[in-house]
């Protein structure tokens, strides 16, 4: 059995949208030997982590930085997984009005720390979804499914 988690925030829907595209692409690629948990980055916590084979994360950038829930989410875990982590393999969804690089540069950083493992480069997504943006996330919830299940990542 091999356990997905997607960990997100959203203030106005954008990011939502786009992390509920990746749900429906691992929904219709996994079979019963992947369980996925989908949760808001105030809900997870350490025991997601340490529960988890790979991880999606979604987040708007904020001031040129990841939602501070997202940061939260990072600084209640730190210490409480640390050490106790394998690599795990990861990717990022990022919403932004006109940037995003701000939020992928501040995540990656941090992600080093755990340490989590890029399996893709971060999707900026500038403005509102478009069809072209829910398709890529589609297509990265359906290979993440894929290459946890598969044990490729
Ligand atoms: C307080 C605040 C700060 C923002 N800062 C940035 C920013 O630095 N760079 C950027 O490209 N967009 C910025 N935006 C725009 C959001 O990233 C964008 O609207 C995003 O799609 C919101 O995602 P959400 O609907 O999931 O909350 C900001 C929005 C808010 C509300």
């Amino acid at each position: 059995m091999k356990n997905l988690l997607i960990v997100h925030h959203s203030k106005t829907g954008n990011t939502r949208q786009l992390i509920d595209s990746v749900c429906q692409g691992v929904a219709g690629t996994k079979t019963s030997a992947l369980s996925l948990r989908h949760l808001s980055a105030r809900e997870a916590g350490p025991d997601d982590l340490l529960w988890a084979h790979g991880l999606i994360i979604g987040t708007p950038e904020n001031f040129g930085y990841m939602a501070g829930a997202l940061k939260d989410f990072w600084d209640r875990t730190f210490y409480e997984v640390e050490g106790r982590l394998s690599p795990l393999p990861y990717a990022l969804v990022v919403s932004a009005g006109n940037d995003g690089t701000g939020a992928v540069r501040s995540i990656t950083r941090i992600a080093n720390g755990y340490p989590l493992v890029p399996v893709q480069e971060p999707i900026i997504c500038r403005g509102a979804p478009t069809p072209e943006h829910l398709q890529s996330c589609h297509d990265l919830g359906a290979a993440m499914a894929a290459g946890i299940e598969m044990g490729i990542f």
